[in-house]
């Protein structure tokens, strides 16, 4: 069997060693953040790198002094999900085992459980604490999701306690308990810092600049930058190290096109290379990501196939415009009957996680997946 060289590039999860390129700068601010226990909250698209960033960060903090958890929330649906991610982040990290056991034998409703599992286990526990699933009542959650925050107190001196996909919080329809729950322990846990991101950005400004919310002017949010030219000299000798060779200008092509999301660089050009391609030009890039698009077309159809005539024609006008898409010719050029109807239309593909507004919102949209719009831009094409 032949072997095929690896490729160097990797899309869709976080990315880690050689797929990875630091981001130097983002990395002292946010630890300056961190180290001074000011919670950060960073904001960024989607696919923009702000998981990869944060477990890079937290694996280097990790090995000076620092602990750190790290929950991943973007799936859940109710307090009860939140408390199983919460509680499958701390086992990951089940390497301190002493501090552990002192943090799970202070909440009473976990620690029958525990201790047995603890019990006649020397080396590395592997204990499961989950949860008894249906006797948990609503309070029992709430209680235990109390609990477990106030618990980490028992982590050491230093811990550092990351949400990725934090804006999931407000969807849990509570009335603002779980913003509220957060909030205190934040205040009470002085070992801990806290690091969260989030990608719907007028979710979160909203969290944190409305007056009436509890995490408001809380925490310091960071916009999550893209990359500079360092990228497009990463990229070039990503590819020289399978021995292609490929024109600068064909990356900074690619990035403009894909909105510097550094995700579907490396899709396009992990095709690029699975093509077998030796050397890059711009012509190249766009047959890829063509490829690309192509591949995700009736992901796309089936989407569109859900919304109404004036979601799909706002769709259309803010692929193809974007920006100040209130502008007067505009409605009639797409068909929208009013700006009204336009604002309606654009609340529900925000609501959708289909778009979502720059800013406080001006009339300038960006695209959740910049590949579905560029699909909307050519398929609808004069
Ligand atoms: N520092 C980086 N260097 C190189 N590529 C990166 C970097 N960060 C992200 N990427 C690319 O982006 C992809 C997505 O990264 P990641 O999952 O960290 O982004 P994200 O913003 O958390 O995405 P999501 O919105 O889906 O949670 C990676 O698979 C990789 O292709
Ligand atoms: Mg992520």
């Amino acid at each position: 069997m032949s072997r095929l060289p690896k490729n160097p590039f990797k899309f869709g999860d976080p990315v880690e060693g050689d797929f990875y390129l630091a981001r130097p700068d983002l990395e002292s601010l946010v630890s300056q953040f961190v180290l001074n226990r000011i919670p950060v909250v960073l904001i960024g698209p989607r696919r923009f790198g702000k998981t990869s960033f944060v477990l890079n960060l937290l694996q280097k903090v990790s090995q000076d002094s620092y602990s750190y958890i790290f929950v991943d929330i973007f799936n859940i649906t109710s307090h009860r999900d939140f408390l199983h991610q919460m509680l499958r982040a701390i086992k990951e990290r089940a390497n301190w085992k002493e501090s552990m056991q002192a943090m799970f034998s202070s909440i009473p409703k976990l620690r029958p459980k525990v201790s047995a599992q603890f019990d006649g286990h020397t080396g590395y526990p592997s204990f499961d604490f989950s949860f008894d699933k249906a006797s948990s009542v609503e309070d029992d959650v709430k209680e235990l999701i109390q609990d477990v925050f106030s618990g980490l107190s028992k982590l050491g001196k230093n811990l550092i306690f990351a949400i990725d996909e934090f804006q999931k919080i407000t969807e849990i329809d509570d009335g603002g308990w779980l913003e509220a729950t957060l909030r205190t322990h934040m205040q009470q846990l002085k070992n801990t810092s806290f690091i969260f991101t989030g990608s719907r950005r007028s979710v979160i400004y909203d969290m944190l600049n409305n007056s009436s919310r509890p995490l408001y002017k809380f925490c310091q949010s960071i916009e999550f930058p893209s990359f500079g030219d360092e990228f497009t000299d990463w990229i070039l000798t990503r590819f020289k190290s399978v021995g292609i060779s490929c024109d600068r200008d064909a990356v900074k092509h690619l990035r403009r096109l894909v909105q510097e999301s550094p995700n579907y660089v490396q899709m396009v050009c992990f095709h690029l290379v699975a093509l077998a391609k030796d050397n890059i030009t711009v012509d190249e890039i766009d047959n890829a990501l063509k490829i690309v698009v192509r591949q995700n077309a009736y992901a796309y159809q089936t989407l569109l196939s859900t919304l109404t005539p004036v979601q799909q024609r706002t769709l259309r006008l803010a692929a193809k415009e974007g920006k100040q898409i209130f502008a007067k010719g505009l409605l009639a050029k797409y068909e929208i009957g009013s700006g009204a109807a336009l604002s309606s239309a654009i609340k529900a593909l925000k609501e959708k996680e289909i778009l979502d507004e720059e800013g406080a919102g001006r009339g300038t949209v960006v695209f959740d997946d910049p590949l579905f719009s560029i699909w909307l831009k050519t398929s609808f094409d004069d």
